[in-house]
């Protein structure tokens, strides 16, 4: 597809956020390669200190964070990124397009989501019956920052079909990168859209012409070290406001890289949550 991304219409930043409480997360059933190994293995109250100091670091930064309460037997339900897909339309109309999730383990988190958005008074979006596969929300779809515009992760979580059908329903070009590393099983674990015409990514991620994809369209691509993205997912880092990067402490030469680009880090632990293959950007949704 050729879009040229200045001419799109404009999409203005989401300013709220939306966290879900990590009072029953926990690592019990291995789905993605950084699970293996930490089944049992999470610490409740670090990981609560951590998910609160996130939450701090957004209301500080002049955010509406909405929390939801976590609900028992749904462990991956902290990572809030994954059950929807918020939009908001060039005429002014918002909404959530709800997820199928690949994992049947996560399935029954969707109506808890979709429950809080109805209150909202948000639209609702279901992918039809006669669209096949699966779709993770914000895990693959990713908004490019100012204009409308959707970056589309498929291979592991996400069903390349579904772009098709979510490109007519919400009227917006889909850019669709092809994932082949099970490391980095959602788009979101190896591309972090900073601004416009920024990111940070992980080449390896991608395959090659997903890789030309990028290059083409994102002028300051910043190619993230594979240690830091692989074991502290630098990638999942989170620019809320085009300056502001929150991103997993000790990620060294990822921050040195968006300093001297003009960004500002902030480093916050979330090692609980990288122990079940999440990190800032998926323990939040951000929305219109
Ligand atoms: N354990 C969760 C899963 O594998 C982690 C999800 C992290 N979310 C994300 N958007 N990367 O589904």
């Amino acid at each position: 597809m050729v879009v040229s991304i200045e001419t799109l219409p404009p999409l203005p930043p989401p300013r709220q956020v939306l966290m879900v409480t990590p009072d029953h997360f926990d690592v019990v059933y291995v789905i993605n390669p950084h699970m293996e190994g930490h089944l049992g293995q999470v610490d409740p109250k670090r990981a609560r200190a951590q998910w609160e100091a996130l939450r701090q670091t957004y209301q500080q930064l002049g955010f509406k964070v909405h929390t939801l309460e976590g609900v028992p037997q749904l462990p991956d339900m902290v990572f809030c990124a994954n059950q929807t897909l918020p939009y908001q339309t060039t005429d002014g109309k918002r909404g959530v397009v709800l997820s199928r999730m690949h994992a049947p383990q996560r399935r029954d988190e969707v109506p808890h989501l979709a429950r809080f958005f109805a209150q909202q008074g948000y639209t609702l979006t279901s992918i039809p019956e006669t669209v096949p596969g699966s779709f993770e929300g914000m895990g693959d779809a990713l908004w490019h920052p100012g204009h409308a515009l959707l970056w589309g992760g498929y291979g592991f979580r996400t069903d390349r079909s579904i772009y098709e059908w979510l490109s007519r329903q919400l009227d917006v070009p889909i850019l669709a990168l092809r994932l082949v590393d099970p490391d980095f099983y959602h788009l979101d674990t190896c591309l972090s859209l900073l601004d416009a015409v920024s990111a940070l990514y992980v080449p390896a991620a991608f395959d090659k012409e997903s890789r030309a994809l990028l290059h083409q369209h994102i002028p300051n691509l910043i190619e993230v070290p594979e240690r830091e993205a692989r074991e502290l997912l630098a990638c999942n880092a989170h620019c809320p406001d085009g300056r502001h990067v929150l991103i997993q402490k000790g990620c060294h030469e990822t921050v040195r890289q968006l300093r001297a680009a003009g960004f500002e880090p902030i480093e916050l632990d979330t090692s609980e949550f990288l122990k079940s293959g999440g990190s800032v950007f998926c323990l939040k949704l951000m929305f219109f």
